[in-house]
């Protein structure tokens, strides 16, 4: 797939960054990552260093949570760190806290004093912030990625991939507060499927949640058309299209809620 990024910059002066991660090892593969130059940054060794760590291992240690969804903080007034953790739908728990461990050595890597920082990979987004980031949409800083080929007929494909992310984000935005995902194919022209993947962060609204997709679906349509695959990635969700399946069966980890008793 050839990939075209683009960011808003008015406040992330950044990194854009291809590295590509050798596949041979385990590494989780990574897309892209943003140090906010702009929030405020902190110094080595200080409390709010200290309490990031301490959130962050926290975290990625956690093994109670099965779901795929992290947010917690910790430390006092200003020195208050909070952290969101999220793994695409289909990853497993063991994956996703490798994933997430990965993501964490990395950014604290790349943005080595920034409070405020977010990294992409394939299989999971790690944020953190001094500021309270827990159920607020949130659409940047965002990139974009699109395959070079052309669907055959653009625009049955087209309305295929309409109704279908229209259907995924409608799934997506009405799941509970631990997952807020939907991935399903559809029948474009005779021998192209378009399969499809749309998450928000669970901790949104159902109507943020859907307005955050339907704003990242738009770009779609605004910033390539007719392409073969592609993906639109922001902090509180994101979409991604392809004519392969690149995605599994979502995790049964994730048990339902515990029937009451009658
Ligand atoms: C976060 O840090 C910045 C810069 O140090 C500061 O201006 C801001 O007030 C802090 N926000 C909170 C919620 O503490
Ligand atoms: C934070 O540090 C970065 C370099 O690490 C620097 O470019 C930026 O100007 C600093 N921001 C503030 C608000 O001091
Ligand atoms: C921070 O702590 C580490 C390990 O304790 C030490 O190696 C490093 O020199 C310290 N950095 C600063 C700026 O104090
Ligand atoms: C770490 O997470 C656990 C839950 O897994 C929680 O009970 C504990 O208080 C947390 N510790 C810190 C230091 O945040
Ligand atoms: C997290 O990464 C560290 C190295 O950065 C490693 O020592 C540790 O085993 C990893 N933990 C998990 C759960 O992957
Ligand atoms: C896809 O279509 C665009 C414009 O319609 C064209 O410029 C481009 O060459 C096509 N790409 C391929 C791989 O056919
Ligand atoms: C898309 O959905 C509309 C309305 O739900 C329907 O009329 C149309 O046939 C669908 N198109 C395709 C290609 O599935
Ligand atoms: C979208 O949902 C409608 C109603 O459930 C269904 O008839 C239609 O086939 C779905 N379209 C796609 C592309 O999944
Ligand atoms: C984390 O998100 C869940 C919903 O997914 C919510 O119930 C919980 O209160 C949140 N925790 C914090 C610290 O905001």
């Amino acid at each position: 797939m050839a990939v075209t990024v683009s960011f808003r910059q008015h406040s992330f002066i950044c990194c854009l960054l291809f590295i590509i991660i050798s596949q041979a090892s385990a590494q989780p593969s990574f897309l892209n990552y943003f140090c906010d130059n702009n929030k405020g940054n902190y110094t080595a060794n200080s409390t709010y260093h200290t309490n990031l760590n301490t959130l962050l291992s926290n975290l990625t240690s956690n093994t109670q949570i099965n779901y795929g969804f992290y947010n917690s903080s910790y430390g006092q007034n200003t020195d208050k760190v909070n952290a969101i953790g999220l793994c695409r739908g289909d990853v497993r728990p063991l994956e996703c806290r490798v994933c997430l461990n990965f993501s964490k050595a990395l950014l604290t890597q790349l943005c080595p004093n920034q409070k405020e920082a977010i990294s992409y990979h394939d299989k999971c987004m790690l944020r953190y912030s001094n500021r309270s980031i827990f159920g607020v949409v949130e659409t940047s800083p965002s990139f974009y990625m699109w395959s070079a080929n052309n669907a055959t007929d653009v625009d049955q494909f087209n309305q295929v991939l309409g109704n279908l992310t229209r259907n995924l984000t409608a799934t997506a935005a009405s799941g509970d507060s631990r997952r807020k995902y939907a991935a399903d194919k559809a029948s474009a022209s005779n021998f192209e499927t378009i399969y499809g993947l749309v998450q928000c962060t669970p901790d949104l609204s159902e109507k943020d949640c859907n307005d955050c997709l339907v704003g990242a679906i738009s770009e779609i349509t605004s910033r390539w058309n007719g392409k073969r695959g592609g993906r639109v990635v922001r902090p509180s969700c994101n979409i991604r299209y392809e004519t392969y399946r690149f995605y599994g069966e979502p995790t049964m980890a994730y048990a339902p809620a515990p029937l009451p008793y009658v």
